[in-house]
């Protein structure tokens, strides 16, 4: 088929428009709505980042009020959903778990059937919401512990750490987790973005969209690196053993987790910010180690390879000094992330065209029929 053009992974493929993210990746810039994203983590709160997300403008002080106090309103969960997430097996994934409540709670959306505009932008609202009560009702029924309650008053920065831990939290870590939320917020055609702009294009429903979208966020070459990177840095265990570690991992072709990006050819700018926040909260939390090895491997990549870290590489650490469980690490990035899953599936139902590509086909061709008697082993 010579009219088609392939490029493996869709490397520089432009797949669709949008108005939502832009990303120049030889400057390393990330822009939502035409806002820098540096400027946006330093001041703004998460929840004014989903409305610019889904509405194109930063809110008025009235503006946000009302949207923030809708959003706490909604962070509840449906009975079905809250008994499920406390009878899943221990074994279970906590992406598994969230993809699971997901598509339950689209069951028992109280509007489950309207797959209208608004009705879909007020699922968007109700999933923004509860994603979070979700990720720490599992963790804590994980824990063996009772779910906490979410506190309405609460942002929804501060009210995830209180959910899962019974505490509310310290004015800087509540910032610096509203700060991770915000970097995670978007980042334009990203493999769970895609995803769920694939579903959507056939006018299924958001739900359908979102499970899709937690189902490719979970693997270990996307969200799930910044878990991998925090096994990586416990499998090295000394600032001391970085450099064999890397020696080795390089010479085995491993791949290191936290390290190049698709589009950045230079370091992401979250992670100059993640990094930032990595040393400060190590030093006050007594955990310095880790920001010491993730420091150690980064030197020990670039001797070896032009390759950046990206936003995945100091998340965890900085997870880890707010007391979050690594294996929810990936979750917690759903948590934000949903705010561009929805912003982009509420775009292409607003310009849709079912999104359906070509493959250049490599298989067998013109082959004659054998009867099922005469084929041999
Ligand atoms: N460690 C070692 N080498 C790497 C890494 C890495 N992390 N990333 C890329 N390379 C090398 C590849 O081996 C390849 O080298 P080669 O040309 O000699 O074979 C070259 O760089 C190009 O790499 P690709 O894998 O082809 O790049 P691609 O754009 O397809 O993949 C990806 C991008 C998936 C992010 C890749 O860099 C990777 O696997 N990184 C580790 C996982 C990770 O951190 N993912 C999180 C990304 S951010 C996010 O999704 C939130």
């Amino acid at each position: 088929m010579s009219e088609v053009q392939f490029k493996e992974g869709l490397e520089d493929v432009v797949a669709g428009t949008s108005e939502i993210c832009f990303i120049d990746g030889k400057e390393g810039r990330l822009v939502y709505r035409g806002y820098d994203v540096q400027d946006l983590a330093e001041q703004a709160r998460f929840e004014e980042v989903v409305y610019l997300l889904w509405q194109g403008e930063l809110p008025t002080r009235q503006q946000l009020d009302k949207f923030t106090a809708e959003l706490g309103s909604m962070r509840s969960l449906a009975e079905p959903v809250r008994n499920l997430l406390g009878s899943l097996p221990a074994s279970t994934n906590p992406m598994d778990a969230l993809r699971t409540a997901v598509s339950l709670a689209g069951i028992y959306d109280s509007e489950s059937k309207d797959n209208s505009y608004d009705a879909s932008y007020r699922k968007a609202m109700r999933l923004v919401a509860q994603i979070p009560t979700m990720v720490a009702t599992f963790e804590r029924h994980h824990q063996g512990l009772a779910p906490i309650a979410p506190d309405a008053n609460l942002s929804l920065a501060e009210n995830f750490l209180y959910m899962l831990s019974g505490k509310q939290p310290d004015e800087l870590s509540a910032h610096v987790f509203n700060t991770a939320l915000v970097l995670h917020a978007d980042h334009e055609l990203n493999a769970s973005t895609f995803a769920a702009r694939v579903t959507a294009a056939t006018l299924t429903d958001l739900y359908s969209a979102v499970t899709s979208a937690i189902g490719t966020l979970k693997g270990p070459l996307h969200g799930g690196a910044n878990e991998q990177v925090m096994v990586m840095l416990d499998e090295i265990g000394d600032v001391d053993r970085v450099d064999a570690w890397i020696e080795e991992g390089l010479a085995q072709h491993k791949k290191i987790m936290g390290f190049g990006h698709r589009v950045y050819k230079t370091e992401d700018p979250r992670a100059t910010i993640l990094r930032r926040f990595s040393r400060e909260l190590g030093e006050k939390t007594g955990t310095i180690k880790y920001y010491g090895m993730l420091e150690g491997v980064r030197t020990a990549i670039q001797a070896n390879k032009a390759l950046y870290p990206n936003v995945d590489f100091y998340s965890g650490s900085v997870y880890q000094a707010l007391g979050i469980p690594t294996e929810i690490y990936t979750p917690v990035f759903a948590i934000s992330r949903i705010a561009g899953w929805t912003a982009h599936v509420l775009e292409q139902y607003r310009h849709n065209r079912i999104i359906r590509p070509r493959a250049e086909y490599t298989g067998p061709s013109h082959r004659k029929f054998i009867p099922l008697d005469n084929r041999m082993v």
